[in-house]
């Protein structure tokens, strides 16, 4: 069987400043893929996009950093209008550590809106695109995560717009895969970022039955499987170190 590669495909990251989307980049990119990096720091986006050239030279007609805040529809649209995508990574996403009660509407309104009305607008924009190629071998793959199925106190909104991402993942899979574009979710538990650093992690840590935390290394092996593996078609990945079975 013929190893599917990466090279001469291009694969967009949303997220691509955090720490699971950097290193995404960083290991499509090293297996060969045009990476379009997305997010809202310019200037962060273009140091990374210089760090993946060969021995840290700048490659700026394979990668591109691309910066627009993905709540905002017309992002998206203009996104489409200059890249070709055949792969396309939601992993832009922020945490919630609030009581339902005391969450403003403000903040339930952008919580919803970053982890999931952004992934909606990121699918329809780019499927779209996809299925107008008519290029079989399309692949999305969002990020969603371990909160959308297990409780954790002052979470209420992040798990509801995850949990949509998983259900949203399912009814694409369908409607996508019928013109060859796979989509696949990946549910990470708890993984050493940014987003992590405050949690008590000596206490989490005891009821993963690895005993650790996962690494963004982790989620992008992942990530890669799931933009190789033919086949891989509503393949919600769950990867927490056992944590899902506790
Ligand atoms: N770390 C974990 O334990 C864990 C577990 C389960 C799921 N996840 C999910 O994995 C994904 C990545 O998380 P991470 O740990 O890498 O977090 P992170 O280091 O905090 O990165 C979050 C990324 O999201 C981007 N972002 C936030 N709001 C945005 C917006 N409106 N438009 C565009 N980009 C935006 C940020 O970019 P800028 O701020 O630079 O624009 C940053 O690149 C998230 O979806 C998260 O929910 C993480």
């Amino acid at each position: 069987m013929q190893v599917p590669t990466l090279s001469g495909r291009t694969a967009v990251i949303t997220g691509a400043t955090g720490g699971i989307g950097q290193t995404i980049a960083r290991q499509f990119a090293r297996q060969g893929a045009s990476v379009v990096l997305v997010g809202r720091n310019q200037v962060k986006l273009e140091r990374i996009v210089k760090e993946l050239g060969p021995r840290g030279r700048p490659e700026p007609k394979t990668h591109a950093a691309v910066c627009f805040d993905v709540c905002e529809a017309n992002g998206w649209k203009s996104l489409v209008e200059n890249t070709q995508i055949d792969i396309l990574i939601n992993c832009a996403g922020e945490t919630q550590q609030s009581l339902l009660l005391r969450t403003s509407e403000e903040s339930i309104q952008h919580l919803l809106d970053l982890n999931l009305r952004s992934v909606v607008w990121g699918c329809k924009t780019v499927g779209k695109q996809m299925v107008a190629r008519r290029r079989k071998g399309g692949c999305i793959i969002n990020i969603s995560s371990l909160l959308a199925y297990r409780a954790v106190i002052g979470t209420s909104i992040y798990a509801a717009a995850k949990a949509g991402q998983i259900g949203l993942t399912t009814a694409l899979s369908q409607e996508f895969g019928r013109h060859g574009i796979r989509v696949n979710a990946i549910v990470p538990g708890y993984i050493d970022t940014a987003m992590t650093k405050d949690l008590d992690k000596k206490e989490l840590i005891k009821r993963i039955p690895l005993g650790r935390f996962g690494t963004p290394g982790e989620v992008a092996h992942a990530a890669l499987f799931l933009a190789k593996n033919n086949y891989a078609n509503n393949c919600i990945l769950h990867l927490d170190g056992g944590l899902s079975a506790v």
